[in-house]
């Protein structure tokens, strides 16, 4: 199984500060932001990693990251998306490098707590489709919204008014090799981008795809205020424990 980390796309919600850098590169307390996912698929045992990055400073990641070795690795891969054409256009850029495997994806403003091991190894142990993370959140109106009927997923719905229940799809995604095939089938939404939703709605349909309540906290950091609760929770101790010093 192999690992991606998508830190493209302009962080236009937090301009100034990501108007001369990535806002992946942004601090979350002590390390840069795009540490925590990078760690967080490390954890879970994986060490083919690649990093699709684009817009402002996207040399910066070879910089800061070299060849991984702050995560034990030999070797980081990495890729480039011009533009903002959304999370599934950044993954669709990986799949000559990814073919024929399983993929986990981490969305690189996303940092968790606890490991997402066992959530990997389930899916592994799936004979096919997709598996996603869920998490109750004061605010799911910001992110993918699940509509569960019983503890089956239904549809998921991006960034309702009116969301169907009280989680959010975590930016963490685990599918199997039929995803290039849907990212194809995906047409830009309203706000011009190729939705990650959309991708998982697939698996829905084809009744595939699984899912997990994430354990410890989740926070995304893609907006001033997520940037600060994030920082402050690390702080607080817990994420990537295991992390590079
Ligand atoms: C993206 C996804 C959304 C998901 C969120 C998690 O939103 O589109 O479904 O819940 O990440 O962080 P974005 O932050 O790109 O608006």
């Amino acid at each position: 199984m192999k690992g991606i980390v998508l830190a493209g796309g302009l962080g236009t919600r937090m301009l100034p500060l990501t108007r001369v850098t990535n806002k992946h590169l942004l601090p979350v307390y002590d390390k840069p932001m795009v540490y925590y996912p990078i760690q967080a698929l490390v954890d879970a045992g994986l060490r083919d990693i690649m990093i699709v990055t684009g817009g402002n400073s996207a040399g910066d990641f070879l910089k800061l990251l070299g060849n991984g070795e702050d995560f034990g690795l030999k070797q980081i891969n990495y890729a480039y998306q011009k533009g903002e054409g959304g999370i599934a256009e950044a993954l669709g850029i990986c799949e000559q490098w990814a073919r024929g495997d399983r993929i986990a994806v981490v969305l690189g403003d996303n940092i968790i707590e606890r490991t997402i091991e066992r959530a990997v190894r389930n899916f592994q142990a799936q004979p096919r489709g997709a598996k996603i993370l869920l998490k109750e959140v004061p605010d799911p109106e910001r992110f993918g919204v699940p509509e569960l009927k019983g503890d089956r997923v239904v549809r998921i719905e991006e960034k309702p008014k009116q969301p169907k229940s009280r989680f959010a799809v975590v930016g963490i995604y685990m599918y199997d090799e039929q995803v290039w095939e849907f990212i194809k089938r995906c047409k830009p939404s309203g706000r011009g981008e190729l939705e990650i939703t959309d991708v998982n709605n697939f698996y829905i349909e084809q009744g595939t795809m699984s899912h997990d309540v994430l354990e410890g906290w989740w926070s995304d950091a893609g907006t001033f205020d997520s940037l600060l609760r994030a920082s402050t929770l690390v702080a607080k101790g817990g994420a990537n424990r295991k992390g590079p010093a």
